[in-house]
């Protein structure tokens, strides 16, 4: 674990402002009463969350039934996500929420959309009625496949609203990777709309998913929203618009009364090894993590314009600009397009129009307006930011200074939250309000969150030492599962110890002597590409579908903006020219069976691979090739020496 050292010379604390900490939904006081008595009890902890921030048509039986690695909260109880997120606002003491946006969305060619909780209720049951009209039953999977577009956001809320789990999958997949998805979770319906806006052009959704369902698919309906107006082939009967679908559509959809553990999403996440994994979440569990810490800590007041740059095809945007804010009666504002779109200020132009008060983005995002200038944010009125967070990656100590002074003129907390797709909600985070935070850090669990760093024996490592990340109590937002594959869970994420239950993670770490979490990356075969999960295996099996590729071998290297860039080390068949030409192909290749996120920055042709005397790619040796270190530690199990010389270039 090398870079613990560098680490820990990062020395500056910032204490949260005394203004910010007296207002905090969250006070010093109350965290350390909470922790304490989290610590005691985590599961009476969540109980406590649950009744404060959750509303349920019926209590549960039991808390947790915990049988390792299966895990169900609430057990016994009824509710709904819909609800939570929407007819409790217009309810009660609440009632006056029922103007209040909901949803201010923006698109990329500046078009604005602002949607009300009262609207919000509306349209989604609406799009409830249009689903069941379509014979989806609660259980039924939806896929969707969607611009960032306020009806993507009702099209999920629709479909918590009658129990159809959603499988969102991102827009930028291929249709490859879209059929895939759509076979593994058998999804009878998709939604979708014509295109998108991106960097000024359209780009095209429909198409794909006309690929994707052709031939044998499981598909019956495909439901279209009309964003761009381009033209797009129509299969009556299969397509229907979502347009006419909602005019026929009654406004009246009493929310299914669902059981805690009722699925109710399924995500695609890279892994180790094979296919994609299906990430399944469930109801009670799920909702009561976000929006607890949504709460918490982003310090949620009636009064603010919270900002989540995330994609909703990510678990990011699932649970943070969708689910938590929601449930909080928040105000979540949705932004279509790219960063720099039409110049390198859109995002500040967009805080200082809409006046936001919390913004969440990644590191990747920093790095790249960092190095755009900063004439650009600075040419903006950015003092409506009060609280700034960051996710996805480790964010290096520079970055996160650059953030602090230069967006949040020093004066606001930095929540730098670690989590993944599989945790379903924030698991390390500063609380703003009453936790000093250090550049690069996550500092400290949530409260109810048992996070450890363990040797490979199981045993805890002592500060300042590195080891994996585990978590070793269940937290209500835990994955269920995964999707169709229960050995696979169980080997992927409960099996690394011997005690059983402890969730391993896939990431390095180590704290620091106040305790401090540092996240060092993964440790496993999944890169982390501008905060994206891309596994190695899903690109070496895309680029050896190629028909001139024999073999090839997928690594990460240290990129400045992105964090990891994609290396392919590639070995043709026999007679094939390996030349710039194939190299490009070969990208390409890689965007047309995944998405362009994978694509390879570097494809290196090597004439063989070097391998272990039992077969094994040495891929310690290809990543430090490809990140230009010379190759150290051991190599004495190298099948071919002369490999390694060829791949550096040496000879040749
Ligand atoms: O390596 C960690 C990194 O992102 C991985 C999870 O990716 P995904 O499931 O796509 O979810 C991303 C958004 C929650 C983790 O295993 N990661 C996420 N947040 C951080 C992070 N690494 C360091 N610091 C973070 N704050």
């Amino acid at each position: 674990m090398p870079d613990i050292e560098s680490l820990l010379s990062e020395k500056r604390v910032f204490k949260p402002g005394k203004d910010f900490a007296r207002a905090a939904n969250w006070s010093k006081k109350d965290v350390a009463a909470l922790r304490k008595d989290a610590a005691k009890n985590p599961t009476r902890f969540w109980a406590k969350m649950a009744k404060e921030n959750v509303s349920f048509f019926s209590p549960w039986k039991k808390v947790l039934d915990w049988k390792p690695p299966f895990a169900k909260w609430f057990v016994g109880s009824k509710l709904n996500v819909s609800y939570n997120c929407i007819d409790r606002h217009l309810e009660g003491k609440n009632a006056w929420r029922r103007n209040k946006a909901a949803i201010i969305w923006e698109g990329e060619p500046g078009d604005k959309r602002v949607i009300t909780y009262g609207e919000l209720h509306r349209e989604v049951c609406k799009f409830a009625n249009a689903l069941k009209a379509l014979g989806v039953k609660k259980g039924d999977r939806v896929c969707l496949y969607m611009p960032m577009v306020p009806e993507l956001a009702i099209a999920m809320l629709a479909c918590t609203r009658i129990g159809a789990p959603h499988s969102i999958v991102f827009g930028g997949f291929s249709a490859d990777a879209l059929r895939d998805r759509i076979a593994d979770a058998g999804a009878h319906v998709v939604i979708t709309a014509d295109g998108g806006y991106r960097r000024g052009a359209p780009f095209a959704l429909k198409e794909a998913v006309d690929a994707a369902v052709s031939g044998d698919s499981p598909v019956e309906s495909v439901v279209v929203v009309k964003r761009t107006g381009q033209d797009v082939t129509w299969k009556a009967g299969r397509d229907h618009w979502w347009h006419d679908l909602m005019a026929e559509a009654s406004t009246k959809c009493p929310p299914a009364k669902l059981d805690a553990e009722h699925p109710l999403f399924i995500l695609y996440t890279s892994g180790t090894t094979g296919k994609p994994k299906g990430i399944l979440h469930t109801t009670a569990g799920y909702l009561t993590h976000v929006t607890t810490t949504f709460k918490a800590i982003f310090d949620i007041k009636d009064s603010d314009t919270y900002w989540c740059t995330a994609d909703i095809g990510w678990i990011t945007g699932h649970s943070y600009v969708i689910y938590g804010p929601l449930a909080n009666g928040a105000t979540t504002l949705m932004y279509e397009g790219v960063p720099t779109h039409p110049g390198p200020d859109r995002w500040w132009d967009v805080i200082e129009r809409h006046r936001v008060s919390i913004f969440y983005t990644a590191p990747t995002a920093i790095r790249t307006f960092i190095r755009l200038g900063d004439e650009h944010p600075k040419s903006h009125d950015l003092s409506s930011l009060r609280l700034l967070g960051t996710v996805g990656e480790p964010i290096n100590p520079e970055a996160w200074m650059w953030y602090h002074k230069v967006i949040g003129g020093k004066r606001c907390p930095i929540v730098d939250t670690w989590w993944q797709t599989e945790t379903g909600g924030i698991m390390i985070s500063p609380l703003p309000g009453a936790v000093d935070t250090k550049p690069g850090s996550g500092t400290l669990p949530f409260p109810g969150v048992d996070a450890a760093i363990l040797d490979d024996d199981g045993n805890e490592v002592k500060p300042p030492d590195g080891g994996f990340l585990a978590v070793r109590q269940p937290w209500p937002g835990m994955l269920r599962g995964i999707w169709g594959d229960k050995e696979r869970f169980r080997e992927v994420y409960w099996s690394k110890w011997k005690r059983k239950g402890t969730y391993f993670a896939g990431d390095g770490a180590h704290r620091d002597k106040g305790g401090y979490f540092w996240i060092m990356g993964r440790v496993d075969d999944v890169m982390n590409v501008s905060g994206h999960r891309i596994g190695t295996m899903e690109v070496e099996s895309a680029l050896v579908s190629h028909p001139d590729v024999a073999e090839s071998a997928v690594v990460g290297r240290e990129d400045e903006i992105t964090g990891t860039a994609v290396v392919a080390f590639v070995t043709p068949k026999a007679n094939v020219l390996a030349d710039d030409g194939l190299a490009k192909r070969l990208r390409d290749h890689v965007a047309k069976e995944i998405g362009a996120i994978a694509k390879p920055k570097d494809v290196r042709f090597t004439p063989a691979l070097p391998k272990t005397r039992s077969g094994k790619i040495m891929r310690r040796l290809l990543r430090d090739i490809a990140s230009g270190k010379e190759t150290a530690g051991d190599t004495s199990t190298l099948e071919d020496f002369s490999v390694l010389a060829k791949l550096r270039g040496d000879e040749d």
